[in-house]
This record gives C-alpha cells, structure tokens and sequence, in this order.
C-alpha cells in the first residue's frame, strides 16, 4: 500500500513541479500552516507518529491505578552551569548537555530503571491562559507544560537510546497562573527579547535546574508513550508531576512573543504559541498514579507494596520487621 502511493506521489511530483508539498522532519509545524500540520506528521520519512502508544494523552484520573514507588533522586540538579537557551522554530529549549565537569543532571529512582541524564528541557505554552499544556488532566488544559528530556546513560547518547523503547525518560510538569512572577523562570525569559526569531540563540549564565522545580516530587502520573513532535518514536516513559510549576500573566506573555519557523497559508511567519500536540488515543495503555515512599523496594521482596491482599499484607508485615531491625 504504501509503496504504490509513493511512486504515485514522485509521479505527481516529477508531472507538476515543486506544487505538491512534502513534509520532512526539518519542516513540520503544528496548525495553521497547511501541508505540514500535524495531521500528516505521519507522512514523514520515518515517522512513528501513526502509533498506537502515542502522546499526549488526557489523564483520566478516576481510570489510574495507584501504586507506590521510591521517589525520585535528582543528582547535581542543583548544579549552577552555563546553558544555551534556544528559539529551535518550535519551542524554547535550553539545552543542558553540554556541562563543565562531571556534574551531569541526572535522576534515578521514581520507578524508573537505570540512570537518565537531562540533555534539554522545553516549554509548550498557548496563545492564552486556557489552553497551552499537552497533557491534559480530566480534561483540562493548564497554560504550560515543561518537558526535561533524559536519556538511559546504558546508551551511548541520546540518538541512541531515542530507538529503544524505554530509552527516553521525561520529566513533564504543568505550569500554573499565579498573580506573582515565578523569580526561577526569570532567568529564561529574560533571554527572549533575543530570541524572538526562529534558529536563534543565546548563553544563560548561572543556571541551575532544580531552582524551577516544585517543591513536591512525590506523587506523579507515570505512562509509557511517544516523543510529542516527529518522529514520535515510542521510547518514552512518561512522568507527569501533580504539584506544578507557578507562573505569572506577565512571563507567560513573554513566552507569546516568540515567533515559529512556520509559514500559515497566507504567507504569513507564524507565532510559536500554541506549540502542543492533539491528544492522542490511549488505547489499552495503563496510566499510573504513583506515590513516592520512602520505604519502596528497602525490603527483600520489592513486591511488598502491591498488596491488601492477606499474603501481601503478610510481606508488608515482613518488610516493616526487617526495616524495625535494621533501624535497631
Ligand atoms: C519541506 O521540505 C522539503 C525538503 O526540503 C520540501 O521539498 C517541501 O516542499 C517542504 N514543504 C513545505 C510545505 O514547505
Ligand atoms: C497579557 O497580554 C494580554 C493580551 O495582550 C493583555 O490583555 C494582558 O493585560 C497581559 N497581561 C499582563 C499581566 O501583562
């Protein structure tokens, strides 16, 4: 099927000149600029973005499963380093990879398995306060979504480990209005007067990540889906915190000045506001509402916490006697 429709498509090509759009990973946009929206982001070379473990999604939360985990453990998120902050056409994103020294930013625990390093973190951000957010929870949309992007450190690099299902850890959080500015996000928008171009970019001096993070990491809904922009490989484990992000009216119109690499279909440069992906079906995927403790996984029989059933409450029991006599 899909080969016949190719050779029809460089028939068309080759008969009627360059009037017959392709879209490719360099020119994809999300609304609003006709050929290249997101509805065929499945045609592109290599896409996944057809999948069936697509993201975002709307977290039902009536529909979760609830389940404990250990908490996370972020290493060196409190590193102050020189970042670059970038306008990459369809999002601002600071990138963190590139740190002096050995003080990666990386997290284990919060039931992930292995090491994930942060190489970039992004905002997707709307056109007003009602809307922006990918993820939607119950249906609702928050204003902002910040999503940190780490790779499994058992790959080589990011490229690599974005081909192996599970390679990608990120780290979403919901942004949230609130009538003060958010003094952590100062730091970034103040670089996007100079950034208002698409491909354009800027060093940021004295950055440490953890200033922007809530101040509760302990209970987070946990899936497995996609990349939100194409190629949308199906690599991801999804973390999506329930204490949020503050930001102002005032910095979330910062964001709104931001201008795309997309064209609309009157010739027009496109604002980047409005940057997030449809919600995609969940299909038969579990969503989790995790929990962090403390205690998870300290016991011999890391299965302890799925229980209320009798055996389990007995392991639960095991478990608390051998924490009491180490602890003694
Ligand atoms: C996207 O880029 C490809 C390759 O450069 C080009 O052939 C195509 O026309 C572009 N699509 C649009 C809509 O500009
Ligand atoms: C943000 O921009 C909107 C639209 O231009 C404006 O109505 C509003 O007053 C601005 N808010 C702040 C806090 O600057």
């Amino acid at each position: 099927m899909k080969t016949p429709f190719s050779v029809l498509l460089l028939a068309s090509v080759l008969c009627f000149g360059p009037a017959l759009a392709i879209i490719t990973k360099n020119n994809w946009s999300y609304a609003g600029a006709g050929d290249t929206d997101q509805e065929f982001w499945k045609d592109i070379d290599g896409s996944f973005c057809d999948g069936s473990s697509q993201s975002p999604i709307n977290i039902v939360t009536k529909w979760t499963r609830e389940i404990e985990r250990a908490p996370f453990n972020l290493q060196s998120y409190d590193t102050t380093i020189d970042a670059t902050v970038e306008n990459n056409g369809h999002a601002l994103e600071i990138e963190v990879s590139k740190m002096p020294g050995e003080g990666h930013y990386d997290v284990t625990g919060g039931g992930l398995s292995g090491t994930f390093r942060a190489v970039q973190f992004h905002f997707h951000f709307g056109s007003n306060s009602m809307q922006g957010s990918e993820h939607t929870i119950d249906g609702e949309r928050y204003p902002a979504e910040m999503h940190i992007v780490h790779y499994d450190t058992a790959y080589s690099s990011v490229s690599e480990a974005v081909k192996n299902k599970g390679g990608i850890a990120v780290l979403g959080f919901f942004l949230e209005v609130d009538d003060d500015d958010n003094s952590a996000l100062d730091i970034i928008l103040d670089q996007a007067s100079n950034l208002m171009r698409p491909h354009t970019h800027q060093e940021m001096a004295g950055f440490t990540l953890s200033n922007l993070l809530p101040s509760s990491l302990d209970k987070f809904w946990r899936y497995d889906g996609s990349l939100t922009t194409p190629l949308c490989n199906e690599v991801v484990t999804w973390t999506l915190f329930e204490d949020t992000i503050k930001i102002s009216n005032n910095q979330l119109n910062i964001t709104r000045t931001l201008m795309s690499d997309a064209i609309d279909e009157a010739g027009y440069e496109m604002p980047m506001e409005n940057n997030f992906r449809d919600i995609q079906s969940r299909g038969i995927r579990t969503i989790y509402a995790v929990t962090a403790d403390d205690d998870y996984g300290m016991s011999p029989t890391p299965t302890a916490s799925a229980g209320k059933s009798a055996p389990g409450a007995m392991i639960v029991l095991d478990a608390f006697l051998v924490a009491m006599a180490l602890r003694f």
